[in-house]
């Protein structure tokens, strides 16, 4: 190589080491910050350039060095660089507000805003809104473009958004752009070999830090992923449309938040509000209807081929067996009945076929109308069900006389769903050509929310299968009750994995549950049904099954195993019969990712408490604190325990129900067999 060539690969060499590992966040100019009410953490804001970057950090300490802000336009100039400050204001959020039905019936908005108003310096001049809010418990942001001249309705190619690392913590997630969506097993691994992953983003640093990633209130916009852009740096990643474009912008003027919880205890994450503070208060005005409840249903039969979605033999949607649901439903106190295969449009490989289902009218075999009446006259209600099977536009088409029909006959629930490939919704383009959409673009966000809507229009209550992860919508649409996006029980039936491993149930109050309720389905006490699907089981002891009802937040629970098996566990049954589903306020006593959780839940409607307590593979004995409960006061403590040689794999169904007698100053020991758990009903005992 000639001296000159040599030279001219070194200085490359040297500029490429030297200069820094990602964009040059140094030249950061802080112009205001904003601290959360007890001044736990500040978000910075600055400029670079006339390019808008924020820092979070907590008591002082850099928890999210300089990212960049700005968002990417089609034909317009992008809203990223140029600006100057125009104004800006600071003012305090204090406030109490009452949830329909919830973790805890009262939630504390407290935070602090910073509201910051951005101009083109020429050009356009366009006026660009940052607005950050600092919380005790983590710091949120968005965007919002007012209209004006030259930002009326407009495309945003890309947000810029960063979030920016201090170093490559531990992290817990699932891969974005699956053909299966959200159903996968969480990873755990540095953030460093994290690629384009779904929110929440769950992490804990070297110094024991806590941190989840998600949004709230998404609304009109599409759902934002996460992509690593550098070692420890990573970048809003919004999920496309069919033609490229991520968000379309008309009415909806704000992006929604950005939201990093953070904080010392892994519970705290579990019990944060922070998602639901920044949702916008209920627009629903009579909430009388809305209530949260448990449910039985034809539905474990077909997971495990006992039955037939489809018609012939093994149907599972007869008239015959829906009444015997409802007979069992009204003995034990169950709110609904859930049947699905009721519809015509089931066939034998619904799943694959893009089946086109009616929503209208019901098979030959299942007398609709008899089976509502006959659950009316018990006292409980049939649940509806729609599988989409993610055809949307034949859907939406039938929503208006599907939810006239559910309202006819009284039902106040429905279950929907989006079974399909994660790019197969169909759309028509332009020019009447067929396009394929995410599950989770604006499109479906779209769509969800306008379900919601109309099913408010009809009184129903909704438990949507598929969708699109949970963003504290919940708040403004109490009807929006509970979703399933995850890994559920039903992969216990059938999953390649041979059933969920012991952890999976760990991962989900740190991950799927922060954004929102989980219809996990828990409660299958016939834990191997060998006779049906020899290659899978319940990876539980029957303890812990029992556990998930307090452990996994839900506002609807379902008892999700064939009916006539509860006959062969009363005492486990007791339990599931007796717990509550909706909270007066709730409390984590242990946490670790991934490894052992206890809550403790006190029902809203009555003085009883309720804890749950699960363990990994790995036995372990907790000491549980009575303190959450009234002091001076007797409860008899109602016991759901792992027995002496319990443990998943050899013993689950060694069992224990004991009563003994408490006060909030005793700690009682919890022992957790390997995959196993405890829970315990708390009733004051005169
Ligand atoms: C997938 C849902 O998660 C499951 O609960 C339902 O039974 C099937 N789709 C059929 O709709
Ligand atoms: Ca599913």
């Amino acid at each position: 190589m000639k001296r000159s060539g040599f030279m001219a690969v070194l200085a490359l060499v040297l500029l490429v080491r030297c200069a820094p590992a990602e964009n040059d966040t140094e030249r950061v100019m802080e112009k205001f910050s904003v601290s959360s009410p007890s001044s736990v953490n500040t978000v910075h804001f600055g400029l670079n350039d006339g390019q808008p970057h924020y820092r979070v950090t907590r008591f002082g300490q850099e928890v999210i060095g300089w990212s960049a802000l700005g968002l990417e336009l089609k034909d317009l100039p992008d809203l990223v660089n140029g600006f100057e400050v125009d104004a800006h204001e600071t003012f305090p959020v204090r406030e109490t507000w009452e949830q329909v039905w919830g973790q805890s019936r009262y939630v504390d908005n407290h935070c602090d805003v910073l509201k910051v108003f951005l101009r083109e310096k020429e050009a356009l001049g366009r006026q660009l809104i940052l607005e950050f809010r600092a919380f005790d418990d983590g710091v949120a942001f968005r965007y919002e473009y007012p209209e004006q001249p030259g930002l009326e309705t407009f495309r945003i190619m890309d947000e810029l958004t960063e979030f920016r690392l201090t170093g490559d913590h531990e992290s817990w997630y699932i891969d974005a752009y699956q053909w299966n969506r959200y159903e996968y097993y969480y990873q755990n691994s540095p953030v460093s070999q994290a690629d384009t992953v779904h929110t929440p983003f769950t992490m804990r640093t070297a110094d024991d830090l806590y941190l989840s990633f998600h949004q709230a209130a998404l609304i009109d916009y599409s759902t934002m992923t996460m992509e690593r852009t550098g070692d420890f740096t990573f970048k809003a990643n919004l999920v496309p449309w069919a033609e490229g474009d991520r968000v379309r912008v008309s009415e909806t003027r704000v992006t929604p938040w950005r939201t990093i919880l953070m904080s010392d205890f892994p519970g705290d994450l579990i019990t944060s509000k922070m998602i639901l503070n920044l949702n916008e208060p209920n627009k629903i005005e009579d909430t009388s209807w809305i209530k949260p409840g448990k449910y039985v249903g034809i539905w474990w039969g077909m997971h495990l081929d006992k039955y037939t979605w489809h018609p012939g033999d093994k149907l599972g949607a007869t008239t015959e067996r829906a009444k015997r649901y409802i007979d069992f439903a009204a003995e034990h106190g169950f709110d609904h009945v859930l049947v699905e295969g009721w519809n015509p449009g089931w066939d034998e490989a619904w799943y694959e076929s893009g089946v086109v289902f009616d929503f209208t009218r019901p098979v030959e075999e299942f007398d609709l109308e008899e089976v509502a009446a006959y659950a009316r006259e018990k006292g409980t209600r049939l649940m509806g069900h729609h599988e989409t099977s993610a055809s949307v536009l034949h859907y939406e088409a039938q929503v208006p006389e599907a939810f006239q029909l559910l309202e006819d006959l009284e039902v106040r629930a429905l279950k929907t769903g989006y079974v399909g490939h994660g790019t197969e919704i169909v759309r028509y383009g332009e020019d009447g050509e067929e396009l394929h959409e995410w599950h989770h673009g604006q499109f479906m966000v779209n769509h969800h929310l306008d379900v919601i809507k109309k099913a408010a229009e009809h009184k129903i209550m909704l438990n949507v299968h598929e969708g699109v992860m949970s963003t504290g919508l919940r708040r403004t649409y109490p009807n929006m009750m509970t979703s399933e996006v995850a890994k559920g029980q039903e992969y216990n039936a059938w999953g390649e994995a041979g059933g969920n491993p012991p952890e999976h149930t760990l991962l989900i109050p740190f991950l799927r549950n922060l954004a929102g309720p989980f219809d996990y389905t828990p409660g299958v006490v016939d834990l191997y049904f060998e006779e049906y699907r020899p290659d899978n089981r319940i990876k539980s002891t029957l303890a812990k099954e029992l556990a998930l009802y307090v452990t996994i937040y839900s506002p609807l629970h379902m008892a999700a195993d064939l009916v006539e098996n509860y006959d062969d566990h009363p005492e486990a049954f007791r339990f599931i019969r007796d717990v509550s589903v909706d909270w007066e306020e709730t409390r984590v006593l242990h946490a670790s990712i991934g490894n052992y959780l206890t809550v403790a839940r006190k029902d809203r409607h009555s003085e009883d408490w309720y804890l749950g307590s699960i363990t990994n593979e790995n036995g372990r004995v907790l000491k549980a604190s009575l303190g959450f409960l009234d002091p001076g006061r007797t409860y008899v403590a109602e016991i759901y325990r792992d027995g002496r040689d319990a443990g998943w794999e050899e013993a689950p169904y060694e069992f224990v129900r004991e009563e003994v007698t408490v006060t909030s100053d005793m700690a009682l020991p919890l022992r957790l067999a390997s995959g196993g758990g405890q829970a315990i009903r708390f009733r004051p005992a005169e």
